[in-house]
Order: structure tokens, then C-alpha cells, then sequence
């Protein structure tokens, strides 16, 4: 695989060609991932949960967020790695800045931030200073406290109406990408189509221009309520690269995820 970049991704939505993100928060699951074909490592603040056994992303912090980070570039083989900024990392531009340095620092390429509109300013100031950004928009589990739990978001038209302008107001700011969680499918193909800035889903459907799966889940890792998205690539195949390997090969058709993976309105 050549050295993935956002160029190559903004033109892979450009053709139609759809690309695969996976979560990875250790240099030896980067460059398995790296080396299946996965376009994009996510070091996700989910290792709070699934590393760490919190019960939600909240705890995490900038320093464990640079740690894991470091380890994925060392084992990256030429993936484009994008870091979260952890809860309250980016409560205010100026912390968003210094936030997003330490990350970049750390062997990061771009950054993921959860939110919408509040934070245009914040994702212009980043854009300008050479930080590519990452918009999650949707079900944004930092904010779990505030929506009671973790929830499909978007049903209701007046905040699907609200993710449409977010994600346009995202890409007017200058988001280099974008990320739905757990949206009605329905809603995540409106988005795609409204905007320039490739959208990636996780429990929206199939509509979208790429797919996320947590690792762990994905090769079925996961002693508690497996998410409806979830599809187990262990079955069947013969070892952690094969799965990798599978579902690459199932976003890229189009395949993966299935009607039975996404949520309705
Ligand atoms: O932290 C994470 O792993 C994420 C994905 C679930 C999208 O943000």
C-alpha cells in the first residue's frame, strides 16, 4: 500500500472508491492493520474502555492519548493515523491547539474532535495552523453523560437537520474529514451526499465513504453487549490478518456493513 494521505483520501471519495479505518492503540496491531490494507489507524479514545476497562471514554487523558499514539507510529507501515483528543483536550481553541501539538508531536497526522457547530473556530484555527481535523458528529461518546447514555442520535427531523448543518458547517471550517456514529442510515446518506469531505460511519449504514470498527470488536474481543454494528471477522478466518484482511476487502465492496447493522429513523 503507498503512503496514505488526506489527498489520497479526498480523491478516493472523488472516484467512488470506498477506504477502511480501524482502531489501533499498540505498534503491533498498527502494523497488522497497516499491512491488511486498512487506510486509516484511529487511536481512539475507546482504549479508555476496551484497554482500560472504564466505563466510558471520559477519563482518558493527553498524556495516555500521546502514549498510544507514539506506539502506533512505530508500528505503522505507511497508514494515516488519526488521534483523538480526549474529553475536555479542546474545551477552548487556545487548549485545542496545544492539545492537538502534543498529539501531532506524538506521531499523529490528524486529529478527531467531537462536536458541531461550537467548534468551527476551533477547527479553522487547527485547518490554518497545518492540523488536519476529524469531525464526530452523531452519537459523540465524550458527551454520553449528557445524552443519558449511549444513544442512536438523529431521529427526530429537527436534529437531523442539525447534523446536516454541523457537517456542512465542519467542511466550511475546513474539516478534512468527517465521522457519523450511530445515525440512522438514512441520515448518514443524506450527509455523504451533501458534502465534499469524505464521511466515515460506524452504525450508519452503508452509504457512507468509509467504515470504522473498534479492533477489538471486530475480531470478536468483546466480553460484554456487542454493539449492533459489530461484525465478528474472526469466524471463519485464519488468524487476526485474515480478518483484518476481510473486512477490508468488505468495505471496499460495499459489503460491509449490511441492512442488519444500521439503525432506522
Ligand atoms: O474512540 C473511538 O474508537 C472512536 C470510534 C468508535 C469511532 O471514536
Amino acid at each position: 500500500m503507498s503512503k496514505i494521505t488526506i489527498n489520497s483520501l479526498h480523491a478516493a471519495k472523488q472516484k467512488g472508491e470506498k477506504f477502511t479505518v480501524l482502531t489501533a492503540y499498540d505498534a503491533t496491531f498498527a502494523h497488522l492493520a497497516s499491512a491488511a490494507g486498512v487506510e486509516v489507524l484511529l487511536v481512539g479514545d475507546s482504549l479508555g474502555m476496551v484497554l482500560q476497562g472504564k466505563d466510558s471514554t471520559v477519563p482518558v487523558t493527553l498524556d495516555e492519548m500521546c502514549y498510544h499514539t507514539a506506539a502506533v507510529a512505530r508500528g505503522n507501515q505507511g497508514s494515516l493515523i488519526m488521534a483523538d483528543m480526549p474529553f475536555m483536550s479542546y474545551a477552548t481553541p487556545q487548549q485545542a491547539m496545544a492539545s492537538a501539538a502534543a498529539l501531532m508531536q506524538a506521531g499523529a497526522h490528524m486529529v478527531k474532535l467531537e462536536g458541531g457547530a461550537w467548534l468551527v473556530d476551533t477547527v479553522a484555527m487547527l485547518t490554518e495552523r497545518g492540523i488536519p481535523v476529524c469531525a464526530h458528529l452523531g452519537l459523540t461518546p465524550q458527551y454520553v453523560h449528557k445524552f443519558g447514555g449511549y444513544k442512536v442520535q438523529g431521529r427526530d427531523n429537527a436534529a437531523a437537520e442539525q447534523m446536516l448543518a454541523d457537517a456542512k458547517a465542519m467542511q466550511a471550517a475546513g474539516a478534512d474529514l468527517l465521522l457519523l456514529e450511530c445515525v440512522p442510515s438514512a441520515l448518514a446518506a443524506r450527509v455523504t451526499a451533501a458534502v465534499q469531505t469524505p464521511v466515515i460511519g460506524i452504525g450508519a449504514g452503508n452509504a457512507t465513504d468509509a467504515q470504522v470498527l473498534v479492533c477489538y470488536d471486530m475480531l470478536g474481543m468483546n466480553p460484554g453487549r456487542i454493539p449492533k454494528f459489530v461484525k465478528n471477522y474472526m469466524t471463519g478466518a485464519q488468524g487476526i490478518s485474515d480478518a483484518i484482511g476481510r473486512y477490508v476487502a468488505e468495505v471496499k465492496a460495499g459489503t460491509f456493513p449490511g441492512p442488519e447493522h444500521g439503525f432506522d429513523a
